[in-house]
């Protein structure tokens, strides 16, 4: 028998914003993260949190982060902010001024919940599009995982805390990544996921035995490319997605979703196709 999910978040990530109504790489990023916010409402009104993992937007003006104000106005799911390194400046206080910083005012705080931990973090520093996570705020999430007893452990970031083999975003990855993963270490078993943005693009795997995922941005994309002679980061108009995260004691499952995706949908039942009838007759004629 099917069980309810414990806890169900939306992750979504690299919204990019400028002023209303201006364009980024020919794409509306506001018009998208409505479209987005629109779907997420009409179908997982029911999600507990709403994750942005940083770049909320594309040059940290204020008129950016008023214009993310205004959009996150609709959503009905509360959210949690993360910035990443396109947001370094006061716009974000301006607009967000009750998000949660530590006492450095890095915006980080963590979050406890039904499911466990959830554990937000900066990853950013002003001057610099790498990531930055020093011993400071290494010594700020350490009292954090430390105070939450055997809770399980959730990592929000924007910088990935690994390498992806795409040269173009592992230049600007997370610069003291030897450091993050020593001190890290001997909470590696309590930690059950770690969700980041940054990149652009669909990955998952394991760090370290730690499963991980990112999606495609709200905005625009980074395209595949593994070459380490392809200089600047190429990008690409390939669709948006946002996820959808099921947390169970013994099991995370991450849907991606295709939210501006046009293509027909279709019932396979649907005898226009013709395939169900016959599958059913090789089915029964194989019994
Ligand atoms: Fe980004």
């Amino acid at each position: 028998m099917l069980k309810a999910p414990k806890m169900k978040l939306i992750h979504l990530t690299d919204t990019h914003l400028v002023r209303a109504g201006e364009l980024l790489y020919g794409l509306d990023p506001k018009a998208r993260l409505d479209a987005c916010i629109a779907d997420i409402n009409r179908n997982h009104g029911d999600a507990d949190l709403a994750v942005i993992t940083g770049d909320l937007t594309h040059f940290g003006d204020r008129e950016a982060f008023q214009a993310l104000r205004q959009s996150l106005d609709a959503l009905t799911v509360p959210v949690q902010l993360i910035v990443g390194n396109h947001d370094t400046n006061d716009g974000f206080r301006e607009f967000f001024p009750d998000v949660p910083v530590d006492e450095t005012g890095a915006v980080q705080s963590a979050r406890d919940t039904g499911a466990g931990r959830l554990i937000f973090l900066d990853t950013t520093k002003t001057g610099t599009h790498a990531g930055w996570y020093d011993e400071v705020r290494l010594d700020w999430l350490e009292a954090r995982i430390a105070e939450s007893g055997d809770a399980p452990i959730f990592l929000f970031m924007h910088h990935p805390p690994l390498l992806l083999g795409v040269p173009a975003m592992d230049r600007i990855g997370l610069m003291q990544r030897d450091l993050f993963n020593a001190r890290m270490t001997p909470y590696l078993p309590r930690i059950r996921h770690v969700f980041f943005g940054h990149v652009h693009r669909p990955v998952s795997g394991s760090w370290r035995g730690v499963p991980f995922s990112t999606l495609r941005a709200m905005s625009h994309q980074v395209w595949l490319d593994f070459s380490e002679e392809t200089e600047g980061v190429p990008g690409s108009h390939e669709p948006p997605a946002y996820a959808i995260v099921l947390i169970e004691p013994e099991q995370v499952v991450i849907h991606f979703h295709d939210f501006l995706d046009d293509s027909r949908k279709f019932n396979l039942r649907d005898v226009e196709y013709g395939f169900w009838d016959e599958q059913e007759r090789r089915l029964s004629a194989a019994e």
